[in-house]
């Protein structure tokens, strides 16, 4: 096993020439502006206090971590085994997962416990990019290649997303959709913005790919996770029907936490609510998956043996709860509305994070229903 995976290293290590993304802004400068104010340039323990922290209770010694989180480490190996330490003045290291990185994967080989990236080996100097363009133009600093197939069906998002298991072989996430496939991440986390792909923009492009690749920390994202509805079933009960509309499960990242809370207005007061304190206590329409050891005790998840809580919803699944509520009467209003968190705040209060767009409460979709 061990030979296995020291080959499968030497293989994604990187040949060519490494080209920072500082160095793609003389050209690409918008997608670079977006990419810089990204989560795969803040992926490194340098950039993400919440990646850096969990490391450092979890993996003190080691940076396994970094096979996903900084990628293109020249010394990925030393790091990831904890024979050398992470180094914030490499740029190969603070760049994340960087555009040179991610335009350089040729292929990805699904494994049991996580897939792995791998590149074609090039000794030269000048790198070739893969990409979707049609009729690339030529540029001096690199080449282009648009013919790989895993830059159209979203396959080459599989490598570091597609799934994680720990060591005792509990999974701890997983991006595939209701079908065990790759959905069209392209599609959703991609959007096309008018403009060029370069400055210059020769080929007089309308538009291009954006690379903000916004998800769980953007308003108008987390407005287009979930459909909500609400129905009255009869005086005292409403059924409320949650739809999944992403292309993976509600819960993938651990540290979350996503629910509807549900509330019965009377005369502007709120008179009925789906949970008392914690939303937890309203297990079915709560998100989030916790992780138990051998004795039961709550763990971070390298270390789980097992899935203490967990209610997800895979891609394009619907669940349906029934609420019992004090006997409804003409002009209350009934109202639910979806809510999420990057940490789950207990978790975030003992981990003392500082970083706001981390410990801020995001709303999403709402809906109404009123007695009449
Ligand atoms: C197989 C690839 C892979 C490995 C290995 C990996 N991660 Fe991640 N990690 C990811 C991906 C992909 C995300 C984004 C997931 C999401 O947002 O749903 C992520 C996100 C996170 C986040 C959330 C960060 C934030 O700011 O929201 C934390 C915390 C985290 N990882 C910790 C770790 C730690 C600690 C390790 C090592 C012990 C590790 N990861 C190893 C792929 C990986
Ligand atoms: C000197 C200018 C220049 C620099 C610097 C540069 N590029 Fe390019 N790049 C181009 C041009 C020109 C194109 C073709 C654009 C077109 O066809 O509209 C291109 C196209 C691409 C494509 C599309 C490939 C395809 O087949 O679809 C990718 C990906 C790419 N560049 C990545 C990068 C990355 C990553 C960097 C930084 C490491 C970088 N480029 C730096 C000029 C540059
Ligand atoms: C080399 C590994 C790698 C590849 C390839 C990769 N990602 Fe990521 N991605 C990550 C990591 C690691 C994070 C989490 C960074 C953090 O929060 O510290 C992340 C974060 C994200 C986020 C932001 C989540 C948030 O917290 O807001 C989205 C969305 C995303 N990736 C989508 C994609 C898509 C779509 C693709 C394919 C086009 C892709 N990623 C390819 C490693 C990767
Ligand atoms: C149908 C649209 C759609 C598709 C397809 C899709 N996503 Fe998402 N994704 C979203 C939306 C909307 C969000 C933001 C809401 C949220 O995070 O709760 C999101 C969130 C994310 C996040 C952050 C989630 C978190 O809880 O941290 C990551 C990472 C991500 N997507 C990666 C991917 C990858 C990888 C694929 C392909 C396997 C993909 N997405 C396919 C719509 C989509
Ligand atoms: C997480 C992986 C990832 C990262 C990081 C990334 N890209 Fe891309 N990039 C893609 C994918 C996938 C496409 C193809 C998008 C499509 O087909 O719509 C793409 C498309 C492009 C294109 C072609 C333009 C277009 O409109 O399709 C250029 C140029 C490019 N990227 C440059 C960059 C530069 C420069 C950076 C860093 C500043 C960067 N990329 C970072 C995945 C990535």
């Amino acid at each position: 096993m061990r030979i296995i995976t020291l080959i499968i290293l030497l293989f994604i290590s990187l040949n060519a020439k490494y080209l920072d993304t500082k160095s793609c802004k003389e050209c690409h400068e918008m997608i670079h502006y977006e990419h810089t104010n990204s989560m795969h340039h803040k992926s490194s323990l340098f950039k993400d206090e919440l990646h850096r922290k969990i490391k450092e209770i979890t993996t003190p010694d080691k940076y396994s971590c970094a096979l996903c989180h900084i990628p293109a480490a020249t010394n990925l190996r030393a790091i990831m085994d904890g024979t050398e330490q992470p180094n914030s003045k490499s740029k190969k290291q603070s760049d994340g997962v960087s555009c040179f990185y991610c335009h350089q994967i040729t292929k990805v080989m699904i494994t049991k416990h996580k897939n792995i990236n791998f590149y074609s080996y090039k000794d030269g100097t000048k790198p070739t990019f893969f990409g979707n363009l049609n009729n690339v133009d030529s540029s001096d600093k690199h080449k282009s290649n648009s013919s790989n197939e895993i830059y159209k069906n979203s396959q080459v998002c599989m490598g570091c997303h597609g799934k994680k298991y720990n060591k005792h072989g509990v999974q701890i996430c997983s991006a595939v959709d209701e079908k065990g496939k790759t959905s069209d991440c392209i599609g959703c986390h991609m959007p096309k913005f008018p403009g060029g792909t370069t400055k210059l923009n020769k080929r007089g492009r309308e538009e291009y790919s954006s690379h903000e690749f916004l998800g769980i920390r953007d308003d108008v994202m987390v407005k287009k996770a979930v459909e909500l509805k609400l129905k009255f079933i009869d005086k005292n009960s409403v059924e409320l029907t949650i739809k999944n509309k992403m292309g993976h499960s509600i819960i993938m990242q651990p540290m979350r936490l996503k629910y509807v809370e549900t509330t019965v207005e009377r005369f502007g007061k709120i008179i009925w609510k789906n949970f008392d304190k914690y939303p937890i206590d309203d297990e079915e329409a709560t998100f989030t998956r916790l992780f138990q050891d051998d004795k039961m005790n709550r763990v971070f998840p390298p270390f789980a043996t097992d899935i203490k809580f967990d209610n997800n919803l895979k891609a394009n699944s619907t669940k349906i709860i029934t609420y019992k509520l004090p006997e409804l009467i003409k002009g209350d209003i009934i109202k639910s509305q979806w809510i999420s968190y990057v940490i789950r705040p207990a978790l975030a209060s003992s981990l003392k994070i500082m970083d706001k767009k981390m410990t801020k409460k995001y709303t999403g979709v709402s809906v109404k229903l009123e007695v009449k």
